[in-house]
């Protein structure tokens, strides 16, 4: 930037800059309601950082660069720390971090022992305890300066009101401190936080956007009582002032802390070398969300206190500690429309078009919305400034519209009263629906076209070559009658039918010798037709796939009719005991019911689908083109079968027998203690140390929704590298069926 313009045009810069980072840290820490996520607030502060480099004039004491970031609300009251609370420096990457390393071993002339621990986001906390007893808890502030908030403070689980006076305390040497100034991060707990939000939006007419700011919301309250009612905890992280005893390094502090009964970490590492350093880092990048508090990074301090003095601190951040950032899993975007998609049950639902952006490292342009009432709980408009987030491998959700950056042209989305691929109009189904559905089951283009790939789906008849862009060009019309009329038509397809279809056309086109290919006069509205006596390869693999699929066995074929809430699981089960498409469709809804894992609800669906006559005939038509399901003597192996899994902590919709037998029901065997070779651990709240133990054997750990999801549909296929895999699908109706 340097010498790209004036030092007028640069201070103009900055202090533009300034001015938003100083609105951003307001925003964030005192109203905690931010308009920028974390990320871009990063990249202004980094923007701001660049622009001091290049004019070192620019980097006055009162810079963003130079001030813990932060500020007092006026209606707490303010008080001064007793010792300043800093703030870190960030590394995005390896080769920041790799570069702080090199700095600490060139001032200290060695490797030190470094101490790894989570970097939680939540809010900063300091709390001073004089002989034992804790006299005050303040939050950061701008680092000099925070707010009082003892008496909130008191109301918190996990934070003592006086230190433990114990033996392992007096073992390292101190009973309880004359005094101590403890800081922390207090947080809200993942798990509960949509709860929570749900119950704020009925009770507070407001929702949070993240747990952070709920944990900020929550603490900042003027009234103690509002605070002792939701569910904040605290992890300490350092030891400020300090009075009546000495401590080696930050690990013997928090050795210390947890004797005296503070909320210290599990996960805290003690490494000697920059390569355990990355790989702690690569770990949790990885089990990002088995932590039960949102995180945003890692922090690796020198653990020598010492070595901490001796490497010091700049004006805000001590250079003994880096704070190394994940990918930020929230941003924001523009919302540039909602339109409506229909589903393989009808359904028909909203959904986000936004200007794409990268999240949690992949590039988003779409967000289902469910429904019209969730597009309404969401408050969001269409032209807003949308917060998207997308936790790990979990689909994207917008989380909420950023409401100061509207301009007044937003407009509300309308829910068309017709079907966007048929237009008949829509309907509930029945009263009190929220959904909304198109009864043009048998005609619709587009119902037709998502069953189809429904059915082509790795849990139904796992077509690989009947894709998505496979079910649109079977199924839409392309200058002629598409080649199926629906999925009845599936398995009478035969080369000559797909020849006049563009995409096997197209297919051909690319596998043909140069001198085999018909030149199409650009005044065809639709390509010429390729001779049918040469297949294309694509049209050769569906041909043999859909062959092949006529025998796989026989739940995967009452799995792909798409009957509303037969899912996999429900059709093993049947398929286990009926034995025969023909013995289900005959069967009453209580001979349905009385099968293991079949409910009422589905026994009835699947009666009500065979009643009506087309279903019938895809059946019918099926069976007649040579579909002969394979029923195995024994009934095939339970989805399940061959996992180990370990069920601990409370689940909210299972006993902890009922958890156990459905596991079993499904083949799993349940075990109680957790070792390498356990497939699962199930964790339900107040987990105990087998949740600890699955964490640091990486043993994977699954929620209560995650356990249903696992009797639903089994274990994820192993992943299959050399399949282009959709970067971001929709599936708005759950694959379970559970629709
Ligand atoms: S150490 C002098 N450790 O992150 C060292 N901070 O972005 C200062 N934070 O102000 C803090 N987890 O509020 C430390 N394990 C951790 C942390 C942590 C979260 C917060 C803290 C700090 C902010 C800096």
């Amino acid at each position: 930037m340097a010498g790209s313009g004036s030092l007028a045009e640069a201070r103009a810069r900055h202090a533009d800059f300034a001015a938003q980072i100083e609105d951003h840290r307001f925003r964030y820490h005192v109203l905690d309601q931010p308009t920028i996520s974390d990320g871009e607030y990063d990249k202004l502060m980094r923007a701001l950082d660049a622009l001091e480099t290049d004019y070192p004039e620019l980097r006055t004491p009162d810079s963003p660069t130079q001030k813990v970031g932060g500020a007092v609300s006026a209606d707490l009251p303010a008080v001064p720390h007793l010792e300043r609370m800093l703030s870190l420096a960030n590394a995005m990457n390896f080769e920041e971090l790799e570069a702080w390393h090199d700095r600490v071993v060139r001032e200290i002339g060695t490797v030190p022992q470094y101490l790894c621990e989570l970097k939680v986001d939540g809010l900063a906390l300091a709390l001073v305890y004089e002989h034992g007893r804790l006299v005050r808890g303040v939050t950061r502030g701008d680092g000099r300066v925070g707010e009082d908030v003892t008496q909130n403070v008191r109301a918190i689980t996990g934070i003592p009101g006086q230190l433990t006076r114990s033996a392992e305390a007096e073992e390292l040497g101190v009973g309880v401190p004359e005094l101590v100034e403890v800081r922390g991060e207090v947080y809200f707990p993942s798990a509960l936080f949509d709860e929570f939000n749900a119950h704020s939006q009925e009770t507070e007419g407001r929702t949070y956007a993240n747990p952070r700011n709920a944990a900020a919301g929550s603490l900042r309250q003027k009234d103690p009582r509002i605070t002792a009612q939701r569910p904040l905890r605290m992890v300490v992280h350092g030891i400020g002032a300090r009075k009546g005893f000495d401590v080696a390094s930050q690990s013997h502090a928090y050795e210390l802390l947890r004797a005296w009964g503070l909320p210290t970490s599990d996960r805290v590492k003690v490494v000697s070398s920059l390569d355990e350093v990355k790989q702690y880092i690569e770990y949790y990048g990885k089990h990002r969300h088995d932590v039960e508090h949102e995180i945003d990074g890692v922090v690796v301090k020198v653990d020598d206190f010492a070595l901490q003095g001796r490497l010091g601190a700049t004006s805000k951040d001590p250079r003994w500690a880096i704070a190394f950032k994940y990918p930020p899993e929230e941003v924001t975007t523009k919302l540039l429309d909602i339109k409506v998609q229909v589903g393989r049950t009808g359904r028909v639902t909203p959904y986000a078009v936004m200007s794409p952006v990268k999240v949690a490292g992949s590039t988003v342009a779409f967000a289902t919305l469910h429904n019209k009432e969730i597009v309404v709980r969401k408050g969001v408009l269409i032209g807003d400034t949308v917060i998207l987030r997308k936790a790990g491998d979990v689909i994207p959700e917008i989380v909420g519209p950023v409401v100061d950056l509207r301009d007044g042209t937003e407009r509300e989305f309308v829910m068309p009263e017709n079907c966007p691929d048929c237009g008949t109009p829509i309907a509930a189904q029945k009263e009190g629906d929220v959904d909304l559905r198109c009864p043009n089951a048998r005609y619709c283009p587009g119902q037709i076209r998502e069953r189809l790939a429904y059915l082509a789906g790795r849990t139904a008849l796992d077509i690989e070559a009947l894709g998505y862009e496979a079910a649109t060009a079977l199924t839409q019309p392309d200058g002629g009658e598409p080649p199926l009329r629906d999925e009845g038509d599936l398995f009478e397809l035969t080369a000559e039918k797909l020849a006049d279809v563009t995409m096997y056309q197209q297919a051909r086109g690319k596998d043909a010798k140069e001198g085999d290919r018909e030149l199409v006069p650009y005044f065809f509205t639709k390509p010429a037709p390729k001779k049918p006596s040469v297949p294309t390869k694509t049209t050769e693999q569906l041909i043999e796939q859909l062959e092949a699929a006529k025998t796989r066995d026989l739940w995967r074929f009452l799995v792909a009719l798409s009957i509303r809430h037969v899912g996999p699981s429900a059709a093993r089960e049947i398929a286990r005991e009926l034995r025969s498409l023909d013995r289900i469709g005959q069967a009453s809804a209580e001979e349905l019911a009385s099968i293991e894992g079949v409910g009422p609800t589905i026994a009835a669906s699947i009666v009500e689908w065979f009643a009506v006559d087309w279903h019938r005939g895809i059946v019918k038509r099926w069976l007649a083109a040579g579909v002969n399901p394979a029923v195995p003597a024994d009934g095939g192996p339970r989805l399940l079968a061959g996992l180990t899994m370990v069920i601990t902590g409370t689940l909210t919709g299972f006993s902890r027998d009922g958890a156990k037998e459905a596991a079993q029901a499904a083949g799993a065997k349940v075990s109680g203690s957790v070792s390498k070779k356990t497939s699962y651990v199930v964790v339900g709240e107040n987990p105990g140390s087998k949740h600890d133990k699955a964490v640091e054997l990486g043993v994977p750990v699954l929620d209560e929704a995650g356990f249903r999801t696992l009797l639903e549909q089994g274990p994820p296929p192993a992943p299959q590298p050399e399949e282009p895999q959709p970067e971001e699908s929709q599936s708005e109706e759950p694959a379970d069926g559970a629709v």
